[in-house]
């Protein structure tokens, strides 16, 4: 764990080295949870970002786009339910004056029986080898057993505490697991309080009575909202999508982690509208969609999990993350819920405009029902990096980091390297610059030893290095060195382009989607 923590905090200080992310305000010290994008950053944060929208709005032919404002009515907030209900139960520990998320206490302490078992587990699969059966000891050794037994019953305790919206048995189970502050050490805890996690502010002048209105804390009532203009506009029939990228803006009370949780992101959701009673159908289809779209990225299929909820929202009747292994165990990434037709339903009320769609093939009218998928566009960048941030010992005692980015997110593409800066070099590489930024991000680098130049753009994933020598002038070829192998082959400079635009353009990818 002190490992991973060690990996985590490298990959923090290269972010920050290479120009990825920065943290804002810094000249000012600094403001918490919030960051910048620089230029690798913004250039990594836009290919996610079009490989999400090229998924799902390309590629399948029932799902449409919208931008909607970040301003909106703010009676939007309080039919959508986040008024009254968009909370972290919050406890403060009194000798430190820290606050902390109750239920991320609780968690914490549940991920400490996992680490014990993962343990036990670790030590036997060292001592037995390929003899080893994982499930067998994990249903027979009593450690574990005991371990199992006490995490269950937390979790199930924790669950109900949840549900019931029970702020004093979350207290009480804070007490009962002796769960101490890390920064205090004790265990003088004050009560359970909820906290809303809205930002609000004001529109208009005092003077013409000024609103209170909300920065929004997700994108998806933008698209509620705009159900029967895109629907209506856009002939659209049930089952079909609305997708849509943006900013949202949380106050989060636990904000650590780096980008992990942050009080300003980026979402990417779609709503899907279906017909009541097949959402689980649904449901389940674009679990599998989600699930392929990230799997086919290449980062190991083994680093992905589902985890279901044990606390729906209140407007879900089912719910399930998809985790990435980050360097700080599996965590959410992107949520998969089916919030019934409580978005839809609640606006017409607060609003009274009807909200329904007449199905033709039905020949009724009803409220769909709705699938949602979002991810957090940050939290994806942050897994990517953290699977693609790699320390590499190799031949001859010299090592490198590498980051083993996925081409199609990578923020250059390759890099144009003369392997002198004379003798018509520098001018022949640029020529082949200029053609191939036409269509992918490049970057010319003539400084220092051709080694150095590899070296820095293996710091920032890019996976072609075209390097230009005196052959080249004669015979119009260049050495394309590979980033994940550095393995080195002569290619023509007219094959150039097709070679990359296979590795790096979004197409082999989508095809795995549609399989
Ligand atoms: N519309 C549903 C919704 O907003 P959510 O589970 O609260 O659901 C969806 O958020 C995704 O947004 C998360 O899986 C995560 O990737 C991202 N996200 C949520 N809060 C975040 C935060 N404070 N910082 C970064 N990303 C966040």
């Amino acid at each position: 764990m002190a490992q991973q923590e060690d990996v985590f905090k490298k990959l923090v200080a290269h972010c920050k080295e290479y120009g990825f992310v920065f943290p804002s305000s810094e000249i000012y010290d600094g403001l918490g949870a919030v960051y910048d994008y620089g230029q690798n950053g913004v250039e990594l944060k836009n290919n996610i970002k079009k490989y999400w929208w090229d998924a799902m709005v390309k590629l399948n032919d029932n799902v449409v786009g919208l931008d909607s404002a970040i301003f909106m009515h703010p009676t939007i907030w309080k039919a959508s339910g986040h008024v009254d209900a968009f909370n972290d139960p919050l406890i403060d520990n009194k000798d430190s004056k820290k606050r902390y998320r109750a239920d991320v206490l609780i968690e914490e302490q549940m991920a400490k029986f996992d680490d014990k078992i993962e343990k036990e587990i670790n030590k036997a699969k060292k001592k037995f080898g390929d003899a080893f059966d994982e499930a067998q000891f994990r249903a027979t050794n009593p450690n574990v057993l005991r371990e199992q037994a006490k995490r269950d019953a937390l979790h199930a305790r924790f669950s109900k505490a949840l549900n019931d919206n029970n702020l004093e048995e979350l207290r009480q189970i804070i007490i009962d697991e002796e769960i101490v502050c890390p920064i205090s050490g004790t265990k003088n805890w004050t009560e359970v309080r909820q906290f809303n996690l809205m930002f609000s502010t004001e529109m208009g002048s005092t003077a013409d009575g000024a609103m209170k209105i909300y920065l929004r804390p997700e994108t998806a009532q933008g698209i509620f909202v705009n159900f029967l203009n895109v629907q209506k506009t856009g002939r659209m029939k049930v089952p079909f999508g609305i997708a849509q990228i943006g900013k949202a803006f949380r106050n989060e009370i636990v904000a650590r982690q780096f980008i992990f949780r942050m009080r300003e992101f980026e979402q990417m959701e779609m709503q899907f509208f279906v017909r009541p009673g097949e959402e689980m159908k649904w449901f389940e289809y674009w679990k599998a969609f989600r699930l392929k779209w990230h799997k086919a990225l290449g980062m190991g299929d083994e680093n992905y999990q589902f985890h279901d909820h044990d606390k729906l929202a209140h407007y879900a009747n089912a719910a399930t993350d998809i985790e990435f292994r980050m360097p700080f165990g599996f965590k959410e990434v992107e949520g998969i819920h089916s919030r019934t037709d409580f978005d839809l339903s609640s606006h017409a009320k607060y609003s009274g405009k009807k909200i329904e769609y007449f199905d033709p093939e039905l020949n009724k009218s009803y409220t769909p029902y709705v699938i949602e998928t979002s991810i957090g566009v940050d939290r994806m960048f942050l897994s990517i990096l953290a699977g693609a941030y790699k320390e590499e010992a190799l031949e001859g005692g010299d090592t490198r980091v590498v980051l083993r980015l996925p081409a199609v997110l990578a923020p250059v593409k390759l890099a144009v390297l003369p392997l002198v800066k004379k003798d018509g070099l520098p001018e022949k590489a640029r020529e082949i610059m200029n053609t191939m930024k036409l269509e992918f991000n490049c970057q010319y680098d003539e400084k220092d030893s051709i080694g150095k130049r590899y070296r820095r753009q293996d710091a920032i994933g890019t996976p072609f290095c075209v390097t230009v020598d005196h052959q080249t002038l004669e015979d119009n070829t260049v050495t394309v060195r590979y980033r994940d192998t550095m393995e080195q082959e002569r290619v023509s400079v007219d094959t150039l382009h097709a070679m990359i635009a296979k590795q790096v353009t979004g197409a082999e990818l989508f095809k795995k989607l549609l399989e």
